[in-house]
């Protein structure tokens, strides 16, 4: 038994904030944006707007794709770093709004590899015959935990949301899914603040932004994405060119070109987003991966790999048969 993605859909907010707006508030230029990142522009949540407003947007249009109703859903997991509560959980403010209660529902936080990390366990509920339909949604409202006097991290981030429907099949499907984790690197990108610790003591600006060490990042996201990339092929006795499409975590075209070239693939077979949107943690795949199938460029029996990293460090990746 295998499960299969059979509905997908995503949700951008819709004010934006280009490279140009960034320049006119801080010391930095759209000439080098671009070129460190790929980034030309981010969508922001519109005051009042929330991550399970977005979630919802992102989860009917993969539930309408997978031609189902919500009542069918039968188990829901969102991956987010940026949650509305701390309870109740994203995934039961999210099932509330789309009117299914009485399965399980629950958020996890693996920041921007969530979405792997959740795609990976609603694969095994489905694979277990737990499941029949499973949601599985990433959704960020970075902007609300962005230092945006921060150079260095306020030209990367943006909000959105992305999902996917599971359901199982004889036929591949989600291959395999490999997780890792690393809490030795979790001083190179964090949030200064959560729930049970507070803000820093006479931290500036008040509330919970990120901090992150981007090159330290950088050559670690490089390496580990590249080492999950050999890992993923060898544990399924494939020779790389099997892959079809590159759907990446959109953090930084220049990572995502590096990734590409691990892999022998030409840029034309790696969908990239992240000059629409930045890096949206969670959503960033699902956002990429519901771009290439509604485009058409993604289609029906093409082997794709889907990668991420994220704060922790955490990384992981999927393969699919679509
Ligand atoms: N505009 C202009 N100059 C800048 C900016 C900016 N926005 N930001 C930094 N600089 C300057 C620096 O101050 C530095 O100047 P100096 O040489 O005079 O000291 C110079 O540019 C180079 O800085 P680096 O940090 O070395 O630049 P780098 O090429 O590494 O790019 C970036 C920075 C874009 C942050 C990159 O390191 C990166 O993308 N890192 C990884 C991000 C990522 O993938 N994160 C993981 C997922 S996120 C999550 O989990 C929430």
């Amino acid at each position: 038994m295998y499960s299969r993605i059979v509905g997908t859909g995503s949700y951008l907010p819709a004010k934006v904030l280009t490279n140009f707006d960034l320049e006119k508030r801080l010391d930095t230029s759209d000439a080098w944006i671009r070129e460190r990142t790929g980034i030309e522009r981010r969508h922001i949540i519109a005051d009042g707007e929330s991550n399970t407003d977005m979630a919802e947007q992102a989860a009917r249009a993969a539930i309408a794709s997978a031609g189902i109703e919500p009542h069918e859903l039968d188990l829901i997991v969102v991956g987010t770093t940026t949650p509305d509560l701390v309870f109740p959980n994203s995934g039961t403010l999210l099932q509330a709004r789309l009117g299914c209660g009485g399965a399980p529902a629950f958020s996890l936080e693996a920041a921007c590899s969530g979405f792997i990390y959740a795609l990976a366990i609603a694969d095994k509920f489905v694979r277990a015959g737990e499941s029949k339909r499973a949601l599985v949604v990433g959704s960020e409202v970075l902007s609300r935990i962005v230092d945006y006097t921060d150079r260095s991290t306020a030209i990367l981030f943006g909000d959105g949301a992305g999902a996917v429907v599971l359901a199982p099949s004889d036929e591949a499907g989600i291959i395999s899914t490999h997780l890792h984790a690393d809490g030795g690197y979790q001083e190179l990108l964090y949030c200064t603040g959560g729930p049970a610790r507070g803000p820093a003591p006479g931290s500036f600006p008040p509330g919970d932004v990120v901090r992150m060490a981007g090159s330290e990042v950088f050559r670690l996201a490089v390496t580990l994405l590249g080492r999950i990339v050999d890992e993923t092929v060898a544990a399924n006795h494939l020779d790389r060119s099997a892959i079809d499409w590159l759907v990446p975590h959109q953090a930084n075209l220049r990572i995502i070109q590096a990734t590409a070239k691990r892999l022998s693939l030409p840029m034309e077979r790696v969908i990239v987003t992240v000059q629409e949107h930045g890096n949206t943690s969670t959503a960033s795949v699902p956002l990429a991966l519901n771009v290439g199938i509604r485009d058409g460029r993604i289609k029906r029996g093409d082997l794709l790999l889907l990668q991420a990293l994220g704060g922790g460090i955490t990384w992981g990746s999927a393969l699919v048969r679509y």
